[in-house]
């Protein structure tokens, strides 16, 4: 057992193998290939999140994958190829507008939903008649998916609902030995899952904001619209990350967003309630709450500091780690603070707190 696992006390780790992000292994890479075209799954590392990977063509090893996950059959799969050449394939119809995007963002953190081609097993669409395709960036992914040369399902290799896993030991703690292989690469480096796009709607359509921004998206495409209301009910969802409660840790969370000061004293009043009925608050907020909250609140008040809020990838890179930290920390409550941005890489920041919480919103 390598130690920096050891602390995960009865998570089974001999199926992890460690790869280099930057120049991965051949023999490692060849060996997790064999792994996905037998059928098996592999977790690994994409510039996002830490994918669960499963040949998309074999429904037997689509299927494990929801199993392992607990994910709902409802919920659909995006499968990851190795170049833009991979794509026709898998789809009914290639529209310019999808090859405009791929052309400008691929490899990368953008997801492009499509019509679905009959190569695709049901299972990764969930019934729909779309498929989400995307080329991952990282090393890592890159040489996987390409080595295997079958198109690789990957949801975000996490317990269903849980946050998104961004190091090789979140998917222990949760998937540990039903997955057939992990390859550990570190950190992830945008750490939030990749940008969903709809192209079958006219006009396109945001369904879940991520690693590439809408306004870079608006660049290349102006007429994209952000549909990430969030839905309910799990029956043909039109993308199921929109379910109310996702990413969020078991702790239960309280969002607070609105004008900062309101939101500074309501959360100050909370935790005093909180701390006179005996019970055990973390407070989730960016650097700059946390220094002034380090000054105004009782010292045995726990914090986590999502980073500078000046820098939006420092932010979304430690925002899952931020709430397993959060959550690790065996409190009552966590009261998590909106971040202000609507910016860049903050909509989706903003995106996944709100689903952390789960629905419990105070406005202010
Ligand atoms: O960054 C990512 O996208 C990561 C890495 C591993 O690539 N994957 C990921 O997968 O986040 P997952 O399964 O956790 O999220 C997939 C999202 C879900 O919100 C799902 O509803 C949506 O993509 N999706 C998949 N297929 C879809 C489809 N045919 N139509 C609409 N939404 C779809
Ligand atoms: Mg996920």
């Amino acid at each position: 057992m390598s130690p920096e696992y050891s602390k995960y006390t009865g998570a089974q780790v001999a199926n992890v193998v460690s790869v280099d992000a930057v120049h991965p292994d051949e023999t490692i890479i060849e060996r997790a290939a064999a792994v996905l075209r037998a059928g098996g799954l592999v977790a690994f590392p994409t510039e996002t999140v830490y994918g669960l990977g499963a040949d998309a063509t074999n429904h037997a090893a689509v299927a494990r994958i929801f199993t392992v996950k607990r994910r709902p059959f409802t919920d659909p799969l995006i499968v990851h190829v190795a170049s833009i050449d991979d794509v026709p394939p898998l789809v009914a119809d290639f529209p310019a507008t999808a090859s405009t995007l791929a052309r400008a963002f691929w490899p990368g953190p953008l997801t492009l939903v499509l019509p679905r081609s009959v190569r695709v097993v049901r299972e990764v669409s969930a019934g729909l008649d779309t498929v989400a395709i995307r080329v991952p960036a990282h090393p890592v992914a890159h040489a996987l998916v390409r080595a295997a040369a079958v198109p690789v399902a990957a949801p975000s290799a996490n317990l269903f609902s849980c946050p998104s896993p961004t190091r090789a030991e979140h998917v222990v703690v949760d998937l540990g030995s039903a997955v057939d292989l992990i390859l550990d690469a570190g950190p992830t480096p945008v750490g939030l899952e990749s940008t969903v796009v709809d192209l079958t709607t006219d006009p396109p359509a945001v369904l879940r904001p991520g690693g590439v921004s809408v306004e870079r998206l608006r660049e290349i495409l102006p007429s994209i619209v952000v549909k990430t209301a969030h839905a309910s009910g799990a029956a043909a969802l039109p993308s199921p990350g929109m379910l109310t409660r996702h990413y969020a840790p078991r702790t239960p969370l309280t969002l607070f967003e609105g004008v900062p000061e309101r939101v500074l004293e309501r959360v100050g009043h909370e935790v005093q309630v909180a701390r006179s009925n005996g019970q055990r608050i973390v407070v989730l907020a960016t650097t700059d709450v946390v220094t002034v909250l380090r000054r105004t609140l009782d010292e045995h008040v726990m914090m986590v500091d999502l980073g500078d809020v000046e820098h939006e990838q420092t932010v979304a890179s430690s925002l899952y780690q931020s709430l397993r930290d959060a959550d690790a920390l065996g409190a009552d409550r966590i009261l998590a603070f909106q971040v202000t941005s609507e910016r860049g890489l903050s909509l989706a920041v903003r995106d996944r707190l709100r689903r952390a919480s789960a629905g419990s919103i105070v406005s202010l």
